[in-house]
């Protein structure tokens, strides 16, 4: 196997197993010796995990590749400390040819340490010991000279010229713990490194079992334990729209929730209220959790009302705090503050919400916290946990490195951060819709009949990130708020709401029952209403605004035969459109419609019955339906589940933030449907 090769499959088997790192948490490399394309000549080279990705993923791309001797003379030009972070910039003149990723801060240290194989690496085990005040001395006792001690040290070169004199000062070190931050151990052979990486981690693990107190985080406190399980769900979805209010006065955040035994566990014991405001330690941890938490420090039982009461006036206070923290610490140079919001809110009896620019962030964001209560409790088993102080967690979160990698980063896409429920959306003109609004960066909801058919369609949008599907009849008051709650605890919240299940029977008046009559009004006019009124006070709780667009249709103002039931609802759904126009203006909520027709592709209200009726009556085959419509419009074009997408995309953007109350004809052109 190439050094390349042997290094991804170890930096993979690492990476994947959480004991050993956090998400995108630590970096390996390795080197080794090529054939230089230019001399003919063998070459030293680096190989060394790239700035971000994830080891646990990682692909040959993700490797920056450095001439060894060209970094190692970088000691040479090294300015000094506080001109270090200038190296950064140098490692582009070691580069060995062209592509690959860009090399990390961490680069230095892979280069620097005199071993062939390097692992650095965030195991909590290994935080903990990093973590704990006595941790030099704790470090000495757990591990014997194997395994050396590393002040706290902002990440950087002279951090790597740190470990490699230690190194040669330690000759029988296998790898050293990082002060606050995690470990590095190194090896001559992949395997060894590997091995003492293992080694390390295990040696902490085994140790804090076996020497640690036994209950760290102190004895239960009365009324905070977890509240049974449909109650503790029940009283996150009601918190929900609040708790995203309070994350987002800054910009908008989706949310993460998760009732983790560990979570509720935490806190429900003495100490979280201690360690919850020290915050977590690791870099890696608080760059995504913010310094501290927001600790609810209510008990399980509290209100909903008392609990928003109190969260109101903790926010206040967490948002002084941290104005306090960035003014105490900013220097003229730094950058501007980047939001007072927490990124991270614990619930007593509930659990913990977090929050980042999209779900896959937010969702790392509560993973790096169970990663700090997990460190907590070793460093509080064995010691007392001491995390980096403000001043150097400031100095981190406002790194002017760190700036330039959130600089870099691509521009959001046009709906990033905000949460679609589309009703009816396993099929058809839903599921263009929702694949839509996906594709633009909105995280979706897909509710319809059948679960297996929600959950197939929001699967094809990617992972639960992304997409998830749930059951709900929309004529049911009950599987509507499950819907909506659903979406409160995937994702912490609500933004876009699109009404468009449906179905259509296309009848004569007097083959109309009651029964069809009252299917036709259920689905459509009354469904719609049940799912408006729960989303609408998602989005009032919320106050971030938000749309709700009804997909009606052009038969709500256009009069033909044999469509009384159908178009007499799709006309009530239109009316509804205006009506709660004018009456959720004044919360931000934009409220407009949208009047397909003639969509025979894709559409199941087609391909069930109804098409071949419509072509029959026509006279045409059932498969040129869609052209005999396009035939008959201003424009002569076939309208596709698409193009309604389109117009449901274009309703939510800021494109159309002064347009509430319309609706669009997605018609193809029809005369007698025109709006006026
Ligand atoms: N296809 C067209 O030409 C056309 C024209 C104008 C309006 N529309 C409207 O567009 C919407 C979507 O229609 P489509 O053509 O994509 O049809 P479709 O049958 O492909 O999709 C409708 C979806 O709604 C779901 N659904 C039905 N009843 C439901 C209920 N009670 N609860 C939850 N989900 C339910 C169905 O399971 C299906 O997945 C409908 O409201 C329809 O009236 C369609
Ligand atoms: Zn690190």
């Amino acid at each position: 196997m190439t050094t390349a090769a042997d290094l991804i499959a170890r930096s993979n088997r690492l990476g994947s197993d959480p004991r050993v790192t956090n998400y995108a948490g630590g970096n390996t490399s390795a080197k080794g010796s090529e054939t230089d394309p230019v001399t003919g000549e063998p070459v030293e080279l680096l190989w060394v995990k790239g700035s971000g990705g994830d080891l646990g993923t990682l692909k040959e791309a993700g490797l920056a590749v450095l001439r060894l001797d060209r970094v190692r003379a970088l000691k040479n030009v090294y300015p000094g400390l506080d001109r270090e972070d200038e190296m950064v910039a140098a490692f582009d003149y070691t580069l060995h040819g062209t592509g690959g990723a860009a090399p990390s801060i961490d680069t230095a240290m892979h280069a620097l340490v005199d071993a062939d194989h390097v692992d650095h690496l965030h195991p909590d085990s290994g935080i903990a010991f990093a973590t704990a005040a006595d941790g030099e001395q704790l470090t000495a006792k757990a591990f014997g000279g194997r395994v050396a001690w590393v002040d706290w040290r902002r990440p950087g070169f002279q951090l790597g010229l740190d470990i490699a004199a230690i190194k040669a000062a330690n000759p029988e070190a296998i790898g050293v713990i990082l002060g606050g931050h995690g470990i590095t151990a190194w090896g001559s052979t992949s395997d060894e490194a590997e091995a003492n990486s293992l080694w390390i981690i295990d040696t902490a693990e085994k140790y804090i079992e076996t020497e640690g107190r036994a209950d760290p985080f102190g004895t239960l406190l009365d009324g905070y334990g977890a509240l049974p399980e449909a109650e503790r769900r029940a009283k996150a979805a009601a918190l929900a729209a609040h708790l995203r209010s309070i994350a987002s006065t800054d910009r908008t955040q989706v949310g993460s929730f998760t009732d983790a035994e560990v979570v509720t566990d935490f806190l429900a014991r003495t100490e979280h209220v201690r360690l919850g405001a020290l915050g977590t330690s690791c870099p890696d941890h608080f760059l995504r959790t913010k310094v501290k938490p927001l600790v609810l420090d209510l008990p399980a039982s509290a209100s909903v009302d008392d609990s928003i009461a109190r969260l109101d006036e903790l926010h206040a206070q967490y948002r002084t705090d941290y104005q306090a923290y960035y003014d105490a610490y900013a220097t003229p140079d730094s950058p501007a503050i980047r939001g007072a919001d927490p990124a991270i809110i614990l619930i007593p009896g509930v659990g913990m919400f977090s929050y980042g620019a999209n779900k896959q962030t937010a969702r790392v964001a509560g993973e790096f916290y169970i990663n700090a209560i997990n460190v907590m409790r070793g460093a509080e088993a064995i010691s007392t946990y001491s995390p980096i102080s403000d001043e150097e967690k400031f100095r981190i979160e406002y790194w002017s490195l760190e700036e330039a990698k959130l600089k870099r980063m691509p521009a959001p896409k046009p709906l990033a951060g905000r949460i679609a429920l589309v009703t009816g959306a396993a099929s058809g003109i839903g599921k263009a819709i929702a694949t839509r609004l996906a594709a633009e960066g909105a995280c979706v909801v897909i509710a319809d009949l059948d679960l297996e058919k929600a959950q197939a369609a929001a699967a094809e949008l990617g992972g639960t990130d992304v997409a998830i599907g749930v059951r709900a009849n929309v004529t049911s008051e009950d599987d509507v708020q499950a819907s909506v709650d659903a979406a409160l605890l995937a994702f912490g919240g609500l933004d876009l709401v699109v009404n468009n299940a449906g179905l259509s029977l296309s009848k004569s008046l007097l083959e109309t029952t009651v029964a069809d009559w009252d299917l036709q009004h259920n689905v459509m006019a009354k469904g719609s209403f049940l799912v408006s009124r729960a989303a609408a006070k998602v989005l009032i709780d919320q106050k971030l605004g938000g749309d709700i667009v009804y997909i009606s249709s052009k038969n709500s103002v256009f009069a033909g035969p044999n469509n009384i039931a159908y178009s007499a609802t799709k006309a009530d759904q239109a009316h509804q459109v205006r009506l709660l126009a004018a009456e959720l203006g004044e919360y931000g909520v934009k409220v407009n419609g949208i009047n397909p027709d003639g969509v025979v592709r894709g559409s199941g209200i087609f391909s069930s019955g109804w098409g071949a009726k419509r072509a029959a009556v026509y006279g045409v085959p059932e498969e040129e339906l869609g052209k005999y419509y396009a035939q008959r419009t201003l424009l002569g074009r076939e309208v596709l589940p698409e193009n309604v997408a389109n117009a449901v995309f274009v309703l939510c953007t800021g494109d159309l933030s002064h347009t509430t109350g319309l609706h669009i004809p997605v018609d193809a052109g029809v005369a007698a449907a025109f709006l006026r």
